[in-house]
């Protein structure tokens, strides 16, 4: 578990369920891969627990301090894609739509990218999102990652010519030094 000035970042627990559940059934927050059912929605959730059991981190949930309420996920996994620069370790984030614009997500990204370099010692963390994800890309921004051009790359999970397909990648490293 890691704390934060405004959050918990931590394991999920069974009551998570339900307001996840709730978030990625919004189409405004899940245009990419879409609105997920419940039972899509729980298998991320045994997913995350399975690979914070093997990895020891993973896509965890955020609880705000002040009242306990579940805002949403953020955390680093493995990523394994079929690409180039695979494997590596991913940021990922997502905010219930109600939370937005408060700065979350990006005090959420923080505490990962600090437990990512300065406990568990790895020396970069990618970030990316297809280049219309306006918000996403603002939290990478904020977080001063910096864009590697040279690792854009198509999204294997989905089909050539959806819109969604091209990804941009952002890079922060251990060292602070350039990306790639
Ligand atoms: C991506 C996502 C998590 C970003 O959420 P967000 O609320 O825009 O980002 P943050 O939580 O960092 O908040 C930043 C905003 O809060 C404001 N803010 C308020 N208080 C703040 C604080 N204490 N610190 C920082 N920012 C603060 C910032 O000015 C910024 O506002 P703006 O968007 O009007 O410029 C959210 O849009 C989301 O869940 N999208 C759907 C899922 C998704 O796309 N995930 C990424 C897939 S790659």
């Amino acid at each position: 578990m890691l704390e934060t000035e405004r959050l918990i970042l931590r394991n999920w627990r069974p009551e998570d369920r339900r307001p996840f559940a709730a978030m990625n059934a919004d189409p405004t927050v899940m245009d990419f891969p879409g609105p997920l059912g419940r039972r899509e929605s729980d298998a991320e959730i045994d997913d995350f627990l399975r690979r914070w059991r093997v990895d020891g981190y993973c896509f965890a949930a955020i609880e705000r301090r002040e009242d306990g309420a579940f805002l949403g996920m953020a955390g680093i996994a493995r990523c394994d894609m079929d690409l180039p620069f695979c494997p590596c370790v991913e940021i990922g984030w997502r905010l219930a739509r109600a939370h937005w614009g408060r700065g979350y997500a990006t005090e959420a990204a923080r505490g990962w990218l600090d437990h990512g370099f300065a406990t568990l010692g790895l020396d970069e963390i990618v970030a990316f999102t297809d280049p219309g994800n306006r918000r996403s890309l603002a939290v990478m921004e904020r977080l001063g990652m910096r864009r590697d051009t040279g690792r854009d790359f198509e999204h294997p999970a989905l089909p050539a010519g959806h819109a969604l397909r091209p990804h941009v990648l952002y890079s922060a490293r251990r060292d602070g030094g350039a990306a790639g």
